[in-house]
């Protein structure tokens, strides 16, 4: 290690004495990509800077919420007022009834929401409105898809379609997971089966549309439209797990993107965080009035939070989406990651490496292999050595994207032109060293 870490290696040794693996969320600790985590002192605009003063280039953006970049003025503006008005009140506020509004008008799908903190907590409530509106208890999810870290959904697929799903974690007990069934993405004909199968007891289908969590993975339009067919046709709820995508690849989430191809298209429940925050803790789910009905106070489905529409955040959440919504904001975020991901093919072509790369809005994904990948078992074809090689290239050089070849990375509002030549220059070095 060089002296050049020193005080993020400080600071590492210290949270591992206090702090399980020194970190609060396990992938921000390295441990796929080896080396020290970047203690993060501060950011502005599309910078970071760690506990030794380097600066690096953000295309991880808090995981996806800082669209606007870090700072923005607008936004900072409307949390330090929110925050002399008060932390947290524990009753109502007109400024929930804001944020549920500005959704509302962004996603056509939608015309109730409910506000809570995590996207973990939104995908979990979900699951438990669609289980309670629909009277049936199995769920199906995809390989590769991460929707939080609910006990039901920290799963992975059994040995067969009539066979229980088995946990990925210590203390989920196998009957808490009896009810997921685990489908490749992107897998028509199994997806038929599975409803030929489990139909009349499925409560709902959940997916990352626009998977992000095996790095930027489209469901093809065919998957879509049959998830949506089977659904309708065995009274199952469709719900698109936007927290990702939500305000990120188009003003309207994925969606729209999908609404191009199918017109018409909409969830049932679309679940949201990250960018609806703006970089605080909120998140949300939303769905047709129908179904929303089921949540208790007026319905028998509970749910609940002590901080959920917090005063602050929704404030920060409001901003971001009154910046958002300005005419061009997606047109312009859109180019600037076109430009990246061109950029990088670019490098990686001039240094002889396999590379594919895909983008929407402000979101985007790249793979060390000559195709993209449909699925999560393709993805993790990927040479985990050399994406590390190429990881460590960049972050010593100033460009910090998501330390694992699994997630996606985000270009802010707040990257210029010059940014993202400097980031392809520097890529250009970095895919050398492979
Ligand atoms: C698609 C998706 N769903 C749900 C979650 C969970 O959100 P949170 O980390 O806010 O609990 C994430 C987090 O990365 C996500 O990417």
């Amino acid at each position: 290690m060089t002296s050049h870490t020193d005080h993020n290696l400080a600071l590492f040794n210290r949270a591992q004495a206090v702090i399980p693996g020194g970190v609060n969320s396990p992938v921000r600790a390295f441990k796929a990509v080896g080396g020290t985590p970047r203690f993060i002192t501060r950011a502005q605009g599309a910078y970071m800077w760690d506990a030794n003063g380097q600066r690096y280039i953000d295309y991880i953006g808090s995981w996806g919420p800082m669209i606007l970049g870090h700072g923005h003025p607008a936004v900072l503006e409307a949390v330090q007022k929110a925050a002399l008005e008060g932390f947290s009140f524990g009753a109502p506020t007109e400024r929930e009834v804001e944020l549920a509004e500005a959704i509302i008008a962004l996603v056509p799908s939608i015309e109730m929401v409910r506000l809570v903190s995590s996207g973990t907590e939104a995908g979990m409530s979900a699951i438990r409105l669609a289980r309670g509106a629909t009277g049936r208890n199995k769920i199906i999810k995809f390989e590769g898809c991460y929707h939080g870290h609910a006990d039901a959904l920290l799963v992975k697929a059994g040995s067969g379609l009539a066979t229980f799903g088995n946990a990925t974690s210590a203390g989920v007990p196998a009957e808490v997971v009896q009810h997921t069934v685990v489908l490749e993405y992107n897998n028509v004909a199994q997806l038929e089966e599975a409803f030929a199968l489990h139909g009349a007891d499925l409560a709902c289908v959940m997916i990352e549309p626009i998977a992000g969590n095996m790095n930027f993975v489209r469901a093809s339009v065919p998957f879509v439209k049959r998830c949506r067919e089977l659904c309708t046709q065995y009274g199952a709820l469709f719900i698109f797990d936007e927290v990702m995508n939500g305000f990120r690849v188009a003003l309207g989430g994925a969606q729209s993107v999908y609404a191009r191809s199918l017109p018409g298209f909409e969830p049932d429940l679309t679940v949201m965080g990250k960018v609806i925050g703006g970089g605080m803790p909120l998140a949300a789910f939303g769905g047709k009035r129908a179904v929303m009905e089921h949540l208790a106070p007026i319905g028998s489905v509970y749910q609940a939070g002590t901080l959920s529409g917090n005063p602050v955040a929704t404030a920060c959440g409001l901003a971001t989406l009154r910046e958002i919504s300005q005419p061009g904001f997606f047109d312009a975020l859109s180019a600037s990651t076109r430009s990246l991901v061109d950029g990088l093919s670019a490098a990686a072509a001039a240094a002889g490496v396999p590379f594919s790369t895909d983008c929407e809005g402000g979101m985007f994904g790249f793979f060390l292999l000559p195709e993209l990948p449909q699925n999560y078992a393709t993805v993790m074809q990927t040479n985990g050595a050399r994406f590390n090689t190429l990881f460590h290239g960049l972050l010593d050089r100033g460009v910090y994207i998501a330390p694992a070849l699994y997630e996606a990375g985000f270009v802010s509002a707040a990257h210029t032109p010059q940014d993202i030549s400097e980031t392809i220059a520097i890529a250009h070095d970095a895919f050398k060293l492979l």
